[in-house]
């Protein structure tokens, strides 16, 4: 029974170091195996995803040596089986990255139906329509995506939706296929533009990734390269949004403030004072929060995986703010949690109308998800009392070294296995 023990009621001031972006690396890790050269991954983030992407990728046949926590060298030269059906894999969603990295070098890949978070339906369709554009055949069959081509051919491809996933998968697919594919209606998320940089820095051509309209021209093959990940936009407006939930002042470092301009825009609109420098953006919140309106949209606009921390910030300011989820129909499933801290949250739909509180109080909750799992964190935080979260496997899949961050902050917070072990911090902290 792991769980973070919180007290709350301190508010978090000091820096804290970001690392690199958890969605970018889940496409370079999948991409660097499009290559039977050596590939240097820098900055990646030791977290439960990733290691779980490298560890199916081994099972393949790809060489994986870890030089330290954040730096890790690869080799696609060895790859004996272009199935993966691993049951761990499917728990996350990016196991399907492995399909177009394999598609594309291969021309064959079979990969497990993808898992991930809990947030509604996440349909696949968009992938497959660009493979098969691409000249694969397609088809889903005793849980697995069976992808074949004899060859794949360049193609003009509108999506119908923005979606993330298919950009990078589509990327991925045709960069090694004959002749120019255009992904029109792309996505343009920071990590769309970080796997396209990677993929040039391997010998391919692809241009406009971060515009709506991306140009890849088919090259031979690909070589080894070295490559450092982008910081990781979510790890950081989530310790920006911490900072206003606990009516702290806290200094996210190591960033790309670009990145972060929708989460800072927020931050302004309710009250906090938000500082840019070059790699660094400090947001302080020394006045009483006010409400806002928020609706989450593909990047540059406000990012559905902000929305339950920038809900968590809306509950406790005053007035009626309005949170609409435009990307994911199943997202407020943290508000059942967030009611029991004494959060004012009615749904309908795909908006949240939330009446701001002056305060929490500590609970015994669960993590639902990946996102919304840190956002509670954040609630616990500045809530009046002790508070346990369970179900932290969620929360590890994406923050690294959350709870030890926290406590950098001044946060009063352990990760506990046992009731003995809560017993014992409570005694503690008092
Ligand atoms: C990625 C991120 C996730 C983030 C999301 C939106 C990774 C590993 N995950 O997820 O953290 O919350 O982007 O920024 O990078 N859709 C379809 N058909 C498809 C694909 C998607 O209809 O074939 C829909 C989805 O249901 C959703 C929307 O498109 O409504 C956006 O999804 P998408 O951008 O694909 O999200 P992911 O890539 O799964």
């Amino acid at each position: 029974m792991e769980q973070y023990a919180i007290k709350g009621g301190n508010p978090l001031v000091g820096e804290v170091e970001i690392g690199g972006a958890k969605n970018a690396a889940l496409a370079i890790l999948a991409a660097s195996l499009m290559t039977d050269e050596t590939v240097l991954v820098e900055n990646m983030p030791d977290v439960r995803d990733t290691n779980v992407l490298l560890q199916a990728m081994q099972s393949i046949g790809v060489m994986v040596e870890r030089i330290d926590r954040h730096t890790v060298k690869l080799n696609g030269s060895q790859i004996h089986k272009l199935v993966i059906e691993d049951d761990y894999i499917k728990k996350i969603r990016a196991s399907y990255y492995l399909l177009g990295a394999l598609l594309g070098k291969y021309k064959q890949a079979d990969v497990s139906l993808p898992g991930g978070c809990n947030i509604g339906l996440r349909p696949i369709d968009q992938h497959i329509k660009g493979f098969r554009a691409l000249g694969a055949k397609v088809s889903i069959e005793h849980g697995l995506i069976i992808t074949k081509a004899d060859k794949l051919m360049g193609n003009h491809i509108y999506m119908d939706v923005v979606s993330v996933g298919a950009t990078i998968n589509l990327m991925m697919a045709s960069v090694m296929a004959e002749g120019q594919t255009i992904i029109e209606n792309a996505a343009k998320e920071p990590h769309v533009v970080d796997l396209a940089n990677f993929l040039n820095s391997m010998g391919a051509n692809i241009k406009g990734a971060g515009t709506d309209v991306i140009r890849i021209k088919g090259v031979a093959k690909l070589h080894g390269t070295e490559y450092a990940i982008i910081p990781d936009q979510i790890e950081a407006g989530t310790f920006m949004f911490a900072a206003a939930v606990t009516k702290g002042d806290v200094t996210v470092k190591n960033v790309i403030p670009k990145h972060l301009e929708s989460i800072s825009a927020k931050l302004l609109e309710i009250g906090c004072e938000v500082k840019e420098s070059d790699d660094e953006v400090r947001v302080v919140a020394s006045k009483a929060l006010t409400h806002t309106h928020v609706k989450t949209l593909p990047y540059p606009g406000f990012p559905t995986d902000m929305q339950p921390q920038i809900a968590v910030a809306l509950a406790l300011a005053s007035g009626t703010s309005i949170v609409t989820e435009s990307i994911f129909e199943n997202r407020f499933k943290y508000v059942d949690e967030l009611t029991k801290m004494g959060a004012n949250i009615k749904v309908e739909g795909n908006t949240a109308i939330i009446d701001g509180v002056n305060r929490y109080t500590g609970a015994g909750i669960a993590a639902p998800d990946l996102r919304a799992g840190a956002a509670l964190v954040l609630a616990a935080l500045a809530a009046e009392g002790f508070s346990t979260v369970d179900d932290i496997h969620f929360i590890e899949r994406g923050y690294e070294d959350f709870p030890e961050k926290l406590q950098s902050l001044g946060g009063i917070i352990e990760k506990v296995d046992s009731e003995q072990a809560l017993q014992k911090f409570k005694l503690k902290v008092g």
